[in-house]
Formats: C-alpha cells, sequence, structure tokens
C-alpha cells in the first residue's frame, strides 16, 4: 500500500466489495459494506477472526441507524446524547438491513456513529452501513495510527484513508438495549458514569448469555507476557508508567505523566506496540486507577495479561 487514499476511492473500493482500512476517534478499522456477505466474509478471513463474533455497523448519522436497527425510548436517547462518538449499541436488527453474517445470525444488531470526520464523510457519500472490526489481527492490540493499521492488515485492504493518530485510543463502549434495559457489555472510550447520567444505573454481568461474543480471554495481547501493577520494572521489563514517577528513559514509556486517564487511553495501545517491539523479557504496567476511562483501560490490560477469561 503505497499511499494513502481518498474518500472517493474508499467509496468505490466498497462498492466493488473490497476491504478499505479507515480511521475512528477510537481506533483504526478495517471496513466492507455490511450488505454484502461476500465482502463480510472477506474481514473474518483477513483478521482469522472467529465466525461467532459479529461486527459493528458504522453508519452516517441516527436516521441511517433506524434503518438496520430498532430504537426503543432508551437506546433514543442514549444515541442523541453520544453520536457521534465512542459509543455502540447493541438493539434488535431490522431485517434486510446488515447481512446474517456481520450479525453472527444474531437478532440484535450492533450499531455506532463515529466521531471521525473522514469516516464520517466515507459514510455519507456510501450511503449505507460500514461493518469494521478493529483493524488488527484477531487477539492483537488495536492500531491507533495509520502506519499499525496498515502493518497489522494491509495487506488484505485494497485501500486505507490516513485520518491520523485516534484521540480516544480504546475502542468504544458497548452497550446493548433490549426491552428497554440497558447493559454494559464492554467498557470503552465513553465513560460509564456518563452513559449511567443518561440511562442509569447500567446492568453488568459476566453471565455467558450476556457476553458480547468477542470478549475472548487472550485478548489485544503483545507477543511479550503481561505483568500488572507494578510498582517498578524488574531486569529486562519494558515498564508503562503512570502519573510522576522515578522511572525514565529507555525501555520506559509513561501512559500520562500527569494521571490523566484520557491521554492514558489515548497512548495505550500505541505503547504496548512500542514496548513490545524492543522484545523485552516482558511488560511491566503500573495500577491505572479504575474510575472513568480507568475502567476500560484495566480491561483491555487485564485481557493483554491473560487474566480475563
Ligand atoms: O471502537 C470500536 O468499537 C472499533 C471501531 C473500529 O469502531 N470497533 C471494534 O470492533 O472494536 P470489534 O469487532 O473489534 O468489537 C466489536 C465488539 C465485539 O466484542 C463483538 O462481540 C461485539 O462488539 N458485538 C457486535 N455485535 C454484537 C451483538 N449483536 N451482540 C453483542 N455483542 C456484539
Ligand atoms: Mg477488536
Amino acid at each position: 500500500m503505497s499511499r494513502a487514499a481518498t474518500v472517493a476511492e474508499a467509496v468505490a473500493t466498497l462498492n466493488r466489495g473490497e476491504l478499505v482500512i479507515v480511521p475512528t476517534e477510537t481506533v483504526y478499522g478495517l471496513a466492507a459494506d455490511a450488505r454484502d456477505p461476500a465482502a463480510v466474509a472477506r474481514i473474518f478471513e483477513a483478521k482469522g477472526r472467529p465466525r461467532f463474533n459479529p461486527l459493528i455497523a458504522h453508519v452516517a448519522d441516527l436516521v441511517a441507524a433506524e434503518a438496520v436497527a430498532t430504537f426503543d425510548p432508551l437506546s433514543l436517547n442514549l444515541a442523541e446524547a453520544f453520536w457521534p462518538g465512542p459509543l455502540t449499541l447493541v438493539v434488535p436488527a431490522r431485517t434486510g438491513g446488515v447481512c446474517d453474517l456481520a450479525r453472527a445470525g444474531l437478532e440484535t444488531v450492533a450499531v455506532r456513529v463515529p466521531g471521525h470526520p473522514l469516516l464520517l464523510e466515507l459514510l455519507q457519500r456510501f450511503g449505507g452501513p460500514v461493518a469494521a472490526p478493529s483493524a488488527n489481527r484477531s487477539g492483537r492490540p488495536s492500531p491507533t495510527t495509520y502506519a499499525d493499521a496498515v502493518d497489522e492488515t494491509g495487506a488484505h485492504a485494497a485501500i486505507a484513508l490516513d485520518g491520523g493518530p485516534c484521540a480516544v485510543g480504546v475502542e468504544s463502549t458497548v452497550v446493548a438495549v433490549i426491552d428497554g434495559r440497558a447493559r454494559l457489555l464492554r467498557p470503552g472510550g465513553l465513560a460509564r458514569a456518563e452513559i449511567e447520567r443518561v440511562a442509569g444505573p447500567l446492568l453488568t454481568t459476566n453471565e455467558d448469555a450476556h457476553r458480547s461474543p468477542g470478549r475472548l480471554a487472550l485478548h489485544y495481547a503483545p507477543a511479550a507476557p503481561v505483568r500488572l501493577n507494578a510498582e517498578a520494572p524488574q531486569a529486562g521489563e519494558a515498564f508503562l508508567a503512570f502519573g510522576p514517577c522515578a522511572w525514565h528513559g529507555e525501555g520506559v514509556w509513561n501512559l500520562s505523566a500527569r494521571g490523566d486517564l484520557r491521554e492514558a487511553a489515548t497512548n495505550l495501545f500505541a505503547y504496548l506496540r512500542a514496548a513490545d517491539r524492543t522484545a523485552p523479557a516482558a511488560i511491566a504496567v503500573a495500577p491505572i486507577p479504575e474510575h472513568d476511562l480507568g475502567e476500560a483501560i484495566n480491561d483491555r490490560l487485564h485481557r493483554a495479561a491473560g487474566y480475563i477469561g
């Protein structure tokens, strides 16, 4: 892939049933026409992704969302409050909206209006839903820069759009709204507290029945082992610090020297990748507070470390 594509080229590529790497405000995605099962099948092949794991349909606005899904008053409130933005809503699917393969055969569909101007322009001009998982190979950290995205899945995409580094840096928060009740399926770039201001307390559960099918144990994982809640690096370890600390220099990346969780989320995957490229004995990570975007950061770190089943 020698150069970044234009939006017009991206529209033509999606119309041909081929794959396009797209920027979002959260992480880069690997995109296809969500109505076209052959195109969607290419995504599963490119990522080595199990077919029981459904994809998110990205749409330009609420009107386009209503063409693929049905909204009740609660999901409508959430959409109006947070779109465009890092919130994915799992809601009942409309027949004929998104193909069965993209939904992994479920009667629900995950939908979001992304907050990235280049992708919004593409979605408006394309005029249909675009299925896009994160543009990493399955089980690897999500790419948050154009270069990392092309490195991960560029060989499978016809072209790539360069939207610069992702502002949020972790994937969208996934909330299911079924039968008038909102349930957190995946913490992400929109903090739980913000959603609860609109939806009231979110249901959460570890029961398999309510799990997001994609929440596999070892996910977002670098090649090196990951050691969490480390106060200091040991010999041979890379170190991801957080907040003011005594550790600096080679082999140390500070997710946010001023202790800002938004900044830490933005840097998380890029620093995991940078640390991993030095082939350390392990990647030690400082404790991260659990509030605000810390919930999503700790979720991804626990998966990278293989702690969550
Ligand atoms: O920020 C993001 O969400 C990025 C960008 C590219 O938009 N996308 C992303 O997609 O993270 P992916 O495929 O890596 O994660 C989608 C998550 C998976 O955990 C999947 O299982 C869940 O959403 N999901 C999709 N459809 C679902 C459904 N109908 N019911 C429950 N979970 C669903
Ligand atoms: Mg992913």
